[in-house]
């Protein structure tokens, strides 16, 4: 007898199946029984994206594929329960905002946003442990997991927080939500987006023109058409964030009314992580049987073997975006490595986004030991990318960037020339460096420039 297996349901596939494989990244609670009842109350909360705007993202993300769109994913490297605060969630919608409307300028494009955020609340680390003045604790893992603090109570993995991770993400996605709902976004009023820095940074003439040379062509086309154009008063925005604590990721993986499969309703757009892609591992377990549009990201210790794999086990029946692939090569080493990996997905014929994450192969430590990124090095990372996508005959479709729109210090360079000794000023990140609000726009322009 035939068994017939429906594309959209994974053959030999529970949101439990990855519990059989070997799940790397993982924290050990040390009390079974709570970790239990935190997932069974985690399971009946109501989900945080809905299945619609899932799929509304999937058919977005497949017109990036062919060349409508460019995605824009981007924000904090990791989130922390302390920073869901109005500001800082307004502030880090500002700078995407712009960023959008500087790339739309300048690409001719149109601009797909997908935050980092309502979610990212959970960190792959390279060591289980870390040891302080002889003294050695368990790994800081993201507010989803434990708290930051070198004591032996902060580091216990605790499984309240999964609920309160929930909790923080739904208020951050309400707000957002609320602040687009209500007109945030709308490109009549870039003046709604201004940070502080507008009026003086060196970067302010540059951004006000192609603010004033928008506005003037919105103008145009609603005379044109002899009425407002609503389409330039809302924007989407779509959440994303690490598919990495598995207990949390499961507990909100659902089956929905007159639609197939399962989703994890968490976020819209979830990816695996360099440190978790392998094959036969839990995470591309999990990935592979919910419906979800996703990214995993490509690191250039990679074979083509091992890409090629991850197509077919991410998406067999080879659906239009579906999958992202997100290199991170690192600008002295994506030369040697991004075009036999372009030119193995085409050979054998997936499909898929390309983006660029110009962030994570690009991290160094300073002399007194902070993490940082050279604002150089992430541009020639991302320049050499759209050049070696264009001689392929492939194209960049999208960028994937660590942000803030706060007035941190922590990546060196950009158009103040940060240096070494300014970092100690504002570096706040418990995790990576991010671009601050100046260099996230001043990235933008530059891609504009490259890719217009
Ligand atoms: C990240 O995106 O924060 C991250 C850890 O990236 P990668 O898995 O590419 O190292
Ligand atoms: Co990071």
């Amino acid at each position: 007898m035939v068994v017939s297996v429906s594309p959209v349901l994974a053959p030999n596939w529970r949101p439990d199946s990855w519990q059989q494989k070997p799940a790397t990244q993982q924290p050990q609670y040390p009390d079974a029984e709570a970790l239990q009842e935190a997932l069974a109350q985690l399971a009946t909360l109501p989900p945080l994206v809905t299945s619609w705007e899932v799929n509304g993202l999937k058919q977005q993300i497949a017109r990036a594929q062919r060349g409508e769109f460019f995605v824009l994913q981007g924000g904090d490297c990791a989130e922390s329960f302390g920073d869901c605060r109005p500001q800082v969630i307004a502030n880090r919608l500002k700078v995407l905002l712009q960023m959008s409307l500087v790339l739309v300028h300048g690409m001719r494009k149109r601009v797909l946003r997908i935050g980092r955020f309502a979610g990212q609340y959970a960190k792959p680390r390279s060591a289980d442990t870390e040891t302080k003045n002889g003294v050695t604790l368990p790994s800081y893992r993201g507010d989803l997991v434990n708290a930051p603090a070198f004591t032996a109570e902060a580091r216990i993995p605790d499984p309240q927080r999964l609920l309160e991770g929930h909790m923080r993400s739904a208020m951050t996605i309400n707000f957002v939500r609320g602040l687009i709902d209500g007109g945030f976004a709308d490109l009549h009023h870039p003046e709604y987006w201004d940070l502080n820095w507008v009026q003086h940074s060196p970067l302010a003439a540059e951004y006000q023109q192609r603010v004033d040379a928008l506005g003037d062509s919105v103008r145009f086309m609603e005379t044109l058409a002899g009425r407002p154009i609503s389409d330039f008063s809302r924007v989407d925005f779509y959440t994303s964030h690490e598919a990495l604590l598995l207990w949390y990721e499961q507990a909100q993986t659902r089956q929905v009314p007159r639609s197939e499969g399962w989703y994890n309703l968490s976020t819209h757009f979830p990816w695996i992580g360099m440190r978790t892609a392998e094959i036969g591992g839990a995470h591309v377990e999990y990935c592979r049987g919910i419906r979800n549009p996703m990214g995993v990201k490509v690191s250039p210790s990679m074979s083509a073997d091992w890409v090629l794999e991850l197509c077919r086990v991410l998406n067999p029946d080879n659906e239009p975006g579906r999958l992202t692939l997100i290199h991170r090569m690192g600008a002295d080493k994506i030369g040697d490595h991004l075009p036999r990996l372009i030119e193995a997905v085409r050979a054998a014929g997936h499909t898929v986004l390309w983006m660029c994450d110009p962030m994570h192969g690009n991290t160094i430590s300073t002399p007194n030991g902070l993490k940082t990124r050279p604002f150089d090095k992430i541009m020639s990372e991302l320049e050499q990318s759209f050049a070696i996508h264009a001689a392929c005959g492939s194209h960049l479709g999208g960028v994937h960037l660590e942000l803030t729109g706060e007035d941190v210090t922590e990546c060196t360079g950009g158009a103040r020339n940060l240096s070494h000794h300014d970092l100690e000023r504002a570096y706040k990140s418990q995790v990576d460096p991010r671009l601050n609000y100046e260099q996230a726009l001043e990235l933008a322009m530059k891609i504009a420039r490259v890719a217009s």
